[in-house]
């Protein structure tokens, strides 16, 4: 895969909000990160209901049903500034498939913004997540968003595992089931451009 960068990476679209759409290849699969759009709501909902029930929990902290077109809609129209989504798709012929989501949205007119992230559970431990995770972190301190945050189930592990693999400094208060995590959108360690400041 790609290290993570706004290079076109040779897709012919324009950027959206200053994103460009970029590809890299997974196991044999081409796979194109780039921000939702009002069109990929069947695509979202064919995403989120073939979800397993541990990952949709853990993505959505109760047990859901299947979700529809009304359901979809404020996931897939965001305004690409307090509100920014970026999904994995598999580009082949036909249907576009989406097999991951991450995205942020601002807390009232803060400079803090909840995220969220969920990635097809055939999918998952390749990379994928990561891979949106930091360019997500990117776009929202391009839109002058500095702290990620959010709820997590306590036996989530694997969210903060994946979280501190990604590079991110997390602050972890744990509450009586969830726990509040956070970190700064604009230091990674290991990310070039993103080291935290010496002290
Ligand atoms: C958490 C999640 C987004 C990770 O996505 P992913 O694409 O599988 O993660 P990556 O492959 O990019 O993993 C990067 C690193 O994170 C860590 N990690 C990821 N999944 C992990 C798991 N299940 N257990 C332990 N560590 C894990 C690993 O260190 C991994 O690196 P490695 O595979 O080289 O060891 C995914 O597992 C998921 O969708 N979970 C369900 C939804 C969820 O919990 N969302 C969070 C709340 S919003």
């Amino acid at each position: 895969m790609t290290d993570c960068n706004f290079s076109s990476a040779g897709t012919q679209e324009q950027p959206i909000a200053g994103y460009e759409s970029r590809l890299f290849n997974d196991k044999g699969f081409t796979l194109k990160i780039r921000p939702i759009n009002p069109n990929d709501t069947d695509a979202w909902i064919i995403f989120v209901n073939g979800l397993s029930p541990n990952s949709k929990f853990y993505r959505f902290h109760h047990i859901i049903k299947d979700v529809c077109a009304k359901d979809a809609q404020p996931f897939c129209s965001i305004d690409y500034i307090n509100s920014f989504a970026l999904i994995a798709e598999l580009v082949q012929d036909g249907f576009p498939e989406i097999i991951a989501v991450g995205r942020y949205t601002r807390i009232n007119e803060s400079t803090n913004a909840e995220f969220a992230i969920v990635v097809d559970d055939d999918f998952q431990r390749r990379g994928i997540g990561a891979e949106i995770m930091k360019d997500l972190a990117k776009v929202a301190n391009m839109n002058k968003i500095t702290t990620f945050e959010g709820y997590t189930l306590i036996e989530n592990y694997e969210i903060i595992n994946f979280l501190k693999k990604c590079g991110f400094l997390l602050k972890i208060v744990p509450r009586t089931a969830m726990q509040h995590v956070s970190f700064p959108t604009d230091r990674m360690v290991g990310v070039r451009g993103f080291e935290p400041p010496t002290t």
